[in-house]
């Protein structure tokens, strides 16, 4: 068949996600053909240093010849088997023993998905089964923060609370609801020290639940340190004083370590790092597989287990399932991940290097664009803002953080504007030298000083 053609820049029938259609028509697509370790080369060989890891997740680069060979192997072996009905693989088995054994609080079962999303969404769905099961029906609302980012289901999209991801999309939907956002630098009031910000948002949760009715709530999802929404770390004390609240009215507490999990934030998971104390549900995905391949997890307490145990032994099965959840051949990969983050030490690298990644961050924050340099560990975020004394936002039609963004590219570096207000994220791979952090931002302030330029600034 002969392949269609388009008068338009972009010759391809492609749909991107979260893009805008009328400025790609113009522009075309960015086509990356290569990868090798943190770099990647475009498509006119122009190379570039992947100052995201892709969307997050590519945590042990590009060339992980170790991933390639346990899909290689698993594809020749048994390249597809699902998990419905008590079936399994090997791999399968064995990924879900070592997940749930490094959780950070102990976790009973893991459940396989594709993507962050799908484990996300699953979460919801095993709170609502828990409920049903211990014959609460009401208690069904899931509260999350304001510019959370949890993915983009249906459910997910109402738990997403970033206008242009629900805005057109009618969400959120009646059972979700949104408290305020743990960001010290732009919601605390004068005078206010973190821990009196944390405390006010753990009473602003509070009378939220007291408004809605505490038999309506279910449970509260969070990232241990926000991320598409500005990779915000939470204010001192904020986690211990949420969850005290939702003890007191029996809600659970989710803990979306999409982002986080596996060595992110300089502990295995961003609950270490910020004090999340028994989640009860874990949602992971992204650098369980170092991205290679799609998997993600939903993993639950021993406590939420037997209760739906017991439900699906009353309604004949636990009826919901993924055609590729417990993929052998993503699970091979995600196994392997782990290994290597084990054996190579991943995680005592990152505290090696973190050290010089969050000093070099901190340097920004005095640059004349950037009102906040914030992060934790090997993930952070410059905020720009026209003033630094007042903290006023640009005018949004400049769109700022496209334009460093834009420069950024010219310099050899990929970061990405965040879809929250004029925020740049830089989250490299975990396998990043000191010397590549280094050029990272070196590129990164200069293409802040050549937009400062163009401003005036
Ligand atoms: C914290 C968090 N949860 C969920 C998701 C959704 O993951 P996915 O894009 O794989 O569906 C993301 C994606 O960035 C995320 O950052």
């Amino acid at each position: 068949m002969a392949a269609r053609t388009f008068a338009q820049k972009d010759i391809s029938s492609n749909l991107h996600p979260y893009t805008n259609y009328l400025v790609h028509e113009q522009v075309g697509p960015k086509t990356y053909t290569r990868g090798e370790s943190v770099y990647i080369w475009d498509e006119h060989g122009k190379k570039f240093l992947e100052g995201l890891a892709g969307l997050w997740c590519t945590s042990l680069g590009f060339s992980e010849q170790r991933l390639i060979d346990a899909a290689a192997k698993q594809l020749s072996t048994l390249p597809y088997n699902h998990s419905f009905a008590g079936r399994t693989a090997p791999v399968v088995t064995e990924l879900a023993d070592q997940l749930t054994s490094l959780a950070p609080e102990p976790m009973s079962k893991a459940y396989f998905v594709s993507s962050g999303s799908e484990a996300v969404d699953s979460a919801v769905k095993f709170v609502w089964y828990y409920n049903n099961a211990l014959d609460r029906p009401n208690k069904k609302k899931i509260i999350s923060r304001t510019k959370a980012y949890h993915g983009v289901t249906v459910i997910c999209t109402s738990l997403t609370a970033i206008p242009v991801v629900q805005e057109a999309f009618d969400a959120p939907m009646s059972r979700f609801k949104q408290t305020g956002t743990p960001h010290y630098y732009r919601y605390a009031e004068a005078g206010e020290s973190e821990e009196e910000f944390a405390s006010r948002r753990a009473t602003e949760l509070e009378e939220l639940i007291l408004a809605e009715g505490p038999d309506t709530i279910a449970a509260f999802i969070a990232e241990p340190l926000m991320g598409a929404g500005g990779v915000i770390p939470p204010p001192r004390s904020y986690f211990q004083k949420i969850q005290s609240v939702l003890k007191k009215y029996d809600v659970l507490l989710i803990a979306d370590e999409v982002i986080t999990g596996f060595g992110r934030t300089g502990n295995l998971w961003g609950s270490e790092t910020f004090e999340i104390v028994q989640p009860d549900i874990i949602t992971c995905a992204k650098q369980l597989s170092s991205a290679y391949i799609p998997i993600g997890a939903t993993m639950i307490s021993e406590e939420i287990y037997r209760v739906i145990a017991e439900a699906s032994n009353r309604h004949g099965v636990f009826g919901t399932g993924f055609t590729y959840g417990g993929h052998p051949v993503a699970a091979a990969v995600a196994l392997e991940t782990l290994k290597i983050y084990e054996e190579r030490n991943i995680l005592e690298h990152v505290r090696e290097v973190m050290g010089s990644f969050q000093k070099r961050l901190e340097a920004l924050g005095s640059h004349p664009l950037v009102g906040e340099a914030r992060g934790s560990g090997l993930i952070g975020a410059v905020e720009l803002v026209a003033d630094k004394s007042t903290k006023e936002s640009f005018d949004p039609e400049l769109k700022m953080a496209i334009q460093v963004y834009q420069e950024c590219l010219e310099q050899g570096l990929i970061l990405r504007a965040l879809p929250a207000g004029d925020t740049l994220g830089i989250c490299p791979p975990l396998i990043i030298s000191e010397m590549q952090i280094n050029d990272l931002f070196d590129m990164l302030e200069a293409a802040l000083d050549i937009v400062a330029k163009q401003h005036s600034v």
